[in-house]
């Protein structure tokens, strides 16, 4: 990797401003559902702490759109990540102002500082100049380690790197190998599985990796219309009509290239969406006119399995099938199994296919689980992320 990091800087006896992704799911009482981003950030906290840094946290919540909305209020994330580093957080109740400022000022070496929702200022998302301004006074040293939102130049991302040297933490660090690397200098055989329920959301991940891949296996909801788009009749299946002609210029993209594309050769269908709906395993050219295709079939999940076997690199982004309903989720399971026992790189992301390697138990074989939904889909489009590009270079 060619941007520093936090080990290239001095930052004992220093304050460091950590910018971080606490964009964390919620329930209704404010309980957290899932602190992985809180956890992936312990290493370079726990390495900023021990090197006698003062950190100063930062991080939006949710959308509230330029005011304090209670409901997005970072209080109960500083209460979590009090638990997991076993240590006091304090938290400032807006991330900039007086009280900001003080307590910036009187925190010791050592010791933990939380600010209230970066976006609870419109200047955040707007990456204004003063706004930056004033994050940056609180501080000497800017860190990212908020891979998640390194795709939006905003201040607290982009703007404050103009007012103090800025370097990647070891969470950023650990996605831009991974990621980066996967896109930048792939081993062979390359395998890249995209699913998930529109062709729409990921045509640019799609365009890019095939330019790098060996083997692209298309599954989920949008190889329905990569079905329909093979002339193949999809019943009440969803498929994007809009991108049929897509469809067929990735497929002849893909033959151009020489890269086996493999799309699904049978599907499991439904009588309709639901958990308890009645369903079948077809070849692709026998959809019933009424019935839906949820997941891939086992023909398909053999296919699929015996490219991964032999992968030096895996990347996977997106379900095989409406995951969420058990009928349905065997395709997405096979796939987990096959990525975690292909013994490649493996890199995933994406909430369904994170779920489906949790479900399965297999989270601790991949080699990495990225913390970026939309980042990492942009990272794997061949974008530049304003949130990387703005770290000092080595
Ligand atoms: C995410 O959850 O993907 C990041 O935290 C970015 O959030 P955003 O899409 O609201 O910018």
């Amino acid at each position: 990797m060619n941007k520093k990091t936090i080990k290239d800087i001095a930052v004992a006896g220093k304050k460091v401003f950590v910018r971080v992704d606490y964009n964390v799911p919620m329930d209704k009482s404010g309980n957290i559902t899932d602190d992985t981003r809180i956890r992936a950030t312990l290493p370079t906290l726990n390495y900023l702490l021990d090197q006698g840094a003062a950190v100063i946290l930062a991080s939006h919540l949710g959308r509230p759109k330029g005011a304090p909305v209670p409901e997005f209020s970072l209080a109960p994330v500083g209460k979590k990540l009090s638990d997991l580093i076993g240590k006091p957080v304090l938290f400032s109740p807006d991330c900039i102002g007086s009280d900001a400022k003080a307590m910036a000022a009187e925190l010791q070496p050592g010791q933990l500082l939380l600010l209230e929702n970066l976006r609870f200022h419109k200047e955040e998302e707007k990456n204004g100049e003063s706004f930056s301004a004033e994050l940056a006074s609180l501080a000497e040293v800017a860190v990212n380690d908020a891979f998640g939102v390194s795709h939006r130049a905003h201040a607290s991302v982009e703007g404050i790197t103009r007012f103090l040297p800025a370097v990647a933490g070891f969470l950023m660090e650990k996605e831009i190998n991974f990621v980066g690397g996967a896109v930048a200098n792939p081993s062979h055989p390359f395998v890249a599985i995209i699913g998930g329920a529109k062709v729409s959301d990921k045509i640019g991940v799609i365009e890019n990796l095939l330019q790098k891949v060996d083997t692209l296996i298309i599954g989920g909801g949008m190889a329905n219309t990569f079905i329909a788009a093979q002339g193949f009749a999809t019943g009440k299946s969803l498929v994007e009509a809009d991108k049929l002609d897509l469809a067929r210029s990735l497929i002849g993209q893909a033959k151009e290239k020489g890269v086996n594309l493999l799309l699904p050769s049978d599907v499991v269908i439904a009588d309709r969406f639901a958990a308890d709906a009645k369903y079948k395993t077809v070849s692709i050219d026998a959809i019933s006119e009424e019935w839906m295709a949820l997941d891939i079939g086992p023909a398909s999940q053999k296919t699929f399995a015996q490219a991964l076997s032999s992968a030096k690199m895996v990347v996977w982004n997106g379900p095989m099938g409406v995951f969420e309903m058990d009928a349905f989720a065997k395709g997405t399971e096979a796939v987990a199994h096959a990525v975690a026992a292909s013994g490649a790189v493996s890199i995933v992301g994406g909430g369904d296919s994170i779920a489906a390697l949790e479900k399965t138990g297999l989270a601790s074989q991949i080699s990495h689980i990225s913390t970026g939904g939309g980042a990492s889909l942009e990272y794997l489009e061949g974008k530049v992320l304003p949130g990387i590009a703005a770290l000092a270079d080595r």
